[in-house]
Parts: C-alpha cells; sequence; structure tokens
C-alpha cells in the first residue's frame, strides 16, 4: 500500500514537470515523497546495454527539462544541453570518434555497436564559456547531468554518464565541426559529457559506497 501511495507522488511529481508547472518551493515535502526520492537516489545504477526500443519522446522532454532545472552559480545557466535520437547523426559522429587515438583503442571492445553502446538517445551536455560564464561552469554541467541521470532512473530508463566519449569528440576536429553544425551548438560551448539514455537490457547491482568518506560532525 506505501509503496503504492509513494508511486502516486512519484507519478504527480512528474506529471508537473511535464505540464511545466512548477510545485511551490515552499510547500511541505511529505515523508512519502522523501522516501520516492530517497530511494531513487539509492538504487540508481550506470546502465551500459539498450534494447532497440525507442525513448518516447514525452520521457526525452522530461529528462531535458530535469537537466536544465539544476542548480547554476549565480543562475548563469551557462550550459548548453542537446538530447539527440537521430542514429543517423550518432553514427557518423562515432565514425569519426574512432579514429581518434582513444576511439582506436576502445573499437574493439564495441563488438560491433557505435561509441555510444547503440543507445537510442544520447545527451551531450556542454559548458559554455567566454564572458558570460561563471567560473563554475563544469561545476554547474554536472549538476545538470545527475539530475537527468536520477530522472532517467525515476522513469524506469537505464543510463550512463561518459566523459571518455567526450574526449574523443574534443580530439577529433570533424566529429567537433559535426556537433556544432549539426547540433546547432554556439561556437564557446564545450562538450564536458555525454549521457547514454535507454531501455535497459541489463540489471547491474548497485555498487557499494565507502561510508566512510563522509561523516557527520556534531
Ligand atoms: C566524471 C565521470 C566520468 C565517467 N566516465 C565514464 C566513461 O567514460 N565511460 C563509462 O562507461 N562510464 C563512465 N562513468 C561512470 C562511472 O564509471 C560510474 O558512475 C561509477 O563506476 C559508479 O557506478 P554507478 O554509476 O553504477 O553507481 C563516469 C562517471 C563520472 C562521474
Amino acid at each position: 500500500m506505501k509503496i503504492l501511495r509513494n508511486l502516486w507522488v512519484a507519478v504527480g511529481a512528474l506529471a508537473l514537470v511535464s505540464c511545466g508547472q512548477q510545485p511551490a518551493a515552499t510547500e511541505a515535502v511529505s515523508v512519502d515523497k522523501a522516501a520516492v526520492v530517497i530511494e531513487n537516489i539509492m538504487t540508481r545504477v550506470s546502465v551500459r546495454q539498450f534494447t532497440n526500443e525507442p525513448v518516447a519522446k514525452a520521457d526525452l522532454e522530461t529528462i531535458l527539462k530535469a537537466g536544465l532545472q539544476a542548480p547554476s552559480a549565480m543562475n548563469a545557466q551557462d550550459w548548453q544541453l542537446r538530447i539527440v535520437t537521430n542514429q543517423d547523426m550518432l553514427n557518423t559522429l562515432s565514425g569519426f570518434m574512432l579514429q581518434t587515438e582513444m576511439g582506436k583503442g576502445m573499437a574493439e571492445r564495441l563488438n560491433g555497436k557505435n561509441a555510444f553502446a547503440n543507445a537510442p538517445a544520447v545527451a551531450f551536455v556542454c559548458a559554455e564559456t567566454g564572458e558570460k560564464a561563471t567560473a563554475y561552469n563544469r561545476e554547474d554541467t554536472a549538476l545538470m547531468s545527475e539530475n537527468m541521470l536520477l530522472a532517467i532512473h525515476a522513469l524506469g530508463l537505464g543510463a550512463t554518464y561518459q566523459a571518455a566519449p567526450a574526449r574523443m569528440i574534443n580530439d577529433s576536429a570533424e566529429a567537433k565541426e559535426f556537433l556544432k553544425s549539426q547540433f546547432g551548438l554556439p561556437e564557446n560551448a564545450e562538450l564536458i559529457n555525454i549521457i547514454i539514455i535507454g531501455h535497459p537490457a541489463e540489471s547491474p547491482a548497485v555498487k557499494d559506497r565507502d561510508q566512510s568518506k563522509g561523516r557527520i560532525i556534531e
């Protein structure tokens, strides 16, 4: 019964997001709602294998909004985010990536898949650089990424934050040019990481964390 109640709270929260309504900041957070959110954080795990099923557009919109809702230093929002489902574009980009030094080393581990594990959707997370950006643009994109990872997990989808593919793209002039021109990114957008997204074709166990790394001091 409690699980059912929790689910309704989660569904309500997602419905709010997808309708574009913002919950009031002062709204009391019920114990049930907190339990759902904490459970979502504690059960998220990186997923790297996906089925061929496309991700519903409504889910992608929710994931995009969750990313854009992240906090940023001085609310500068000095980021750019693209979620791409076009497999022709992703395959072309992957081709450029696999020609880089890092890509060549990775090719044989891909088992014929592209550099995005053939994920049906890939988020490209960029930091805006230059005069208007703050010194914290990378921190901002990290928070944006975690927001998306948690939203993806809450939607029953799987994902992995990946930095290595971003390095491959940044190491390839063709890949960088393709990204800017095909994804409509401004000149000052620097790719920091990607997030591969899809319906899980594996269910990895949650990894233990070293609890001694954090403590409460009273
Ligand atoms: C900064 C950063 C870079 C990462 N880069 C990669 C990557 O290039 N490829 C990959 O498969 N996973 C990458 N990961 C995912 C981590 O391997 C994963 O989060 C970690 O092993 C903990 O596992 P969990 O996400 O299942 O809890 C990265 C994670 C972070 C935070």
